[in-house]
């Protein structure tokens, strides 16, 4: 084969059953995709039927039913819970994955269940309900409920975790028969509306299987304890109990973590590979933990996932299974040395699918330097624990709208002359889309630069996905030939000379200071020693040793990081209870603590209110009411952004369409430059 990515590409055949490429998409939907519909939305089934397209063999998706009744809405749908009573779900089960078997991809449901009711893995276990947490985080769990009850005195909206009092028997024969059937008959249902394998969860402790395979949570002193033959038992009597009734081309992956912290080590997970064989088809090894196992810029690196050689020890051992490594992969020249070297046989992916619209055609035509990067935001599990869920994407504005494009984007017909203002992420994203519309198009830039904001990314070592994200629009520009002009600031009388069809303002934001007496002489200028925390980035030096950082929202905590990386000894300060509150909840938030708070030099003060900045000194009141005074070098302020709209709206004649974009308009972030710049173009 003459094709640039031939291993990623080449089938791969277990048993009797042939799978088209080596890509397994993981159980891994945008969340709210699924809305309270009955059966699967538009939505869904469009992502879905966009990821077979793209080339992946197998296409997992959640076990979203619920074999009872519909109960509720689960966390707003990442559960949707079909009612599997209703006949018609089956209808349009079966119509979502003919729809799928359309682009030759294999579909699998991942599942796992619960203990049998009053049963566990060992006698006197826990119960299950709320996770353990440390009396710090029990103690910010408090505050935050009570200030979303209402006030410092609220009670707990809850009572002690479900079932806590009763004490917990270990599963003995009769109840492992019990679960193997109950998910045999679940399976049934499935395989009835022709889905063609299973994933069954068994990975970060998190499942009752996992729980079986792990040290850490299996304390059983009989033949399911112990070693790991013993653990291993019960997972694998559970896969011989679904290929005794589907078959042995029935394919079982199971989804097990390839190492955890203090528990399963690389040595255990190549014994279960071995012990696995002819019971479990593919291993999709993930990490030791949720968090890690949905790697973030905090906790990994680029062109190292960390789960690779968890298949790499399997591969050397001679175990026949088939291995799937899972967090982290999009790299297609990577993938395709890992496959051709030997190292896996597949390569799971989540989000390299969310990111990237068109992956797969980019990986049929060995285009793998146009392949989106992902920022590894997590932000398609949803934005937050509050407020609307959207399913969104950072960088490919798609998510969440797909189904609609038809009726949202015109087809292009090209041909104008576009200009557009601003090399930031909105207006470098623009330029691109307009370019592949057909438009002739000029990108101005006042500065030397291209990059915009995004221009911070390049020092801070946790940043390095949005660094990655920012090279890769600067290297699409040169490469698609948009004219970019820089040490430019565009006039109207310019675009109206030039003769542009249509402008598009990506202007971006200014900094602004907060309202803190003495950061400001009469001019309202940042009198010396004080930053605002764009402009501190590559002249850290000037700032001396001991550095407060006023404003604890994501920018102040994300600046403060980078000065204390840079070996600063840094104080911020946050009126709010919680740090960077407007940072993603799910599967960031945790990290990004995580990376502070191993900082020594970085002191946080939460429940501060600055009061006064003299040269050299910030004081603030605490949450008694007592005031303090720290000393420091330099004093970074953050105020929030304004968007420059008066400069933007100074073009608004100058062409015949025009256009804001971005920050420009509103202030946001990546994601939202992204989709109004996706937006914009697409009205052009
Ligand atoms: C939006 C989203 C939803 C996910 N939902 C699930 C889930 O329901 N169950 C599960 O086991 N893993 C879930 N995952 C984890 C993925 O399957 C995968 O392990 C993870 O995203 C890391 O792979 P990646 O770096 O290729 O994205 C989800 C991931 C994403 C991004």
């Amino acid at each position: 084969m003459g094709k640039k990515y031939s291993h990623i590409m080449a089938p791969l055949k277990i048993g009797n059953v042939i799978l088209k490429s080596r890509f397994l998409s993981a159980n891994a939907l945008p969340h709210f995709l699924q809305g309270p519909e009955l059966y699967p939305s538009d939505a869904v089934v469009d992502y879905l039927i966009n990821i077979a397209k793209n080339g992946a063999a197998i296409i997992t998706i959640g076990d979203w039913t619920n074999l009872k009744q519909r109960e509720g809405f689960g966390d707003g749908c990442h559960f949707p819970m079909w009612d599997t009573r209703d006949p018609a779900l089956e209808n349009a089960l079966t119509l979502m994955v003919d729809q799928l078997h359309f682009f030759g991809s294999k579909v699998s449901i991942a599942t796992h269940l619960p203990a049998p009711e009053g049963y566990g893995v060992y006698d006197g276990e826990p119960a299950g309900g709320m996770p353990m947490l440390s009396p710090a985080e029990m103690e910010e769990m408090m505050e935050e409920m009570a200030e979303m009850m209402g006030g410092d005195g609220a009670p707990m909206p809850f009572g002690p975790p479900p079932g806590s009092s009763e004490p917990i028997k270990a599963m003995g024969l009769p109840q492992m028969q019990e679960y193997c059937d109950t998910l045999v008959k679940k399976l049934k249902y499935y395989v009835n509306c022709g889905y063609d394998m299973c994933s069954i969860h068994a990975s970060y402790g998190a499942t009752l299987l996992s729980k079986f395979l792990s040290p850490k949570y299996n304390k059983r002193t009989d033949e399911f304890g112990g070693s790991m033959e013993n653990r291993a038992k019960f997972p694998i009597m559970v896969a011989r109990a679904v290929k005794k009734a589907f078959g042995q081309d029935f394919l079982v992956e199971m989804q097990v973590s390839g190492e955890e912290e203090g528990g399963i080590t690389v040595e255990d997970i190549v014994e279960f590979a071995k012990l696995a064989e002819g019971s479990i088809d593919i291993l999709q090894l993930r990490a030791g933990d949720g968090d890690l196992a949905h790697p973030t810029g905090f906790n990994s690196k680029p062109h190292d996932p960390l789960t690779l050689r968890f298949a790499e020890a399997i591969k050397k051992s001679g175990a026949k299974i088939v291995t799937a490594p899972i967090g982290g992969f999009q790299d297609l020249d990577d993938i395709e040395s890992y496959i051709a070297e030997g190292r896996t046989d597949m390569i799971g992916v989540g989000r390299a699918f969310i990111c990237d619209s068109r992956y797969g055609e980019k990986i049929a035509q060995g285009r793998g330097d146009d392949v989106v990067p992902c920022v590894r935001c997590n932000r398609c599990h949803g934005l937050g624990m509050q407020g609307p869920w959207k399913s969104v994407c950072t960088v490919n504005p798609e998510v969440g709208i797909q189904h609609r494009l038809h009726a949202l984007v015109q087809p292009g017909t090209g041909g104008k002359k576009v200009a557009v203002i601003g090399g930031g992420p909105a207006g470098m994203r623009a330029a691109l889309y307009l370019k592949e519309r057909g438009h002739s198009v000029t990108l101005f830039e006042k500065t030397g630069k291209l990059g915009g904001q995004l221009i911070h990314a390049d020092y801070s070592s946790f940043k390095w996905p949005l660094r990655d994200y920012k090279d890769y629009l600067i290297a699409q520009l040169e490469k698609c030939r948009v004219e970019v002009r820089l040490n430019t600031a565009a006039t109207p009388e310019m675009i109206q000379e030039e003769g542009f069809d249509a402008v598009i303002a990506a202007m971006g934001a200014v900094p602004k200071l907060p309202p803190v007496p003495g950061l400001t002489d009469d001019s309202g200028k940042a009198v010396e020693g004080v930053y605002d925390p764009i402009e501190v980035y590559g002249r850290e030096q000037e700032l001396g040793k001991k550095v407060v950082v006023i404003g604890g929202g994501e920018i102040g905590m994300e600046t403060a990081m980078y000065l204390a990386e840079n070996g600063h000894e840094v104080t911020i300060l946050s009126r709010q209870r919680k740090f960077a509150a407007d940072a993603d909840r799910v599967h960031y938030y945790s990290m990004f603590a995580d990376a502070w708070s191993k900082m020594d030099n970085l002191t946080p003060v939460k429940r501060a209110t600055t009061t006064a900045v003299a040269p050299g000194q910030v004081t603030y009141t605490d949450k008694n009411g007592e005031s303090h005074t720290i000393t420091c070098d330099s004093i970074v302020a953050c105020g929030g952004m304004a968007p420059a709209q008066e400069e933007a709206l100074a073009f608004a004649d100058a062409a015949d369409t025009f256009l804001i974009i971005g920050d420009n308009e509103t202030t946001g972030n990546v994601m939202t430059a992204t989709r109004s710049a996706f937006a914009a173009a697409m009205r052009i």
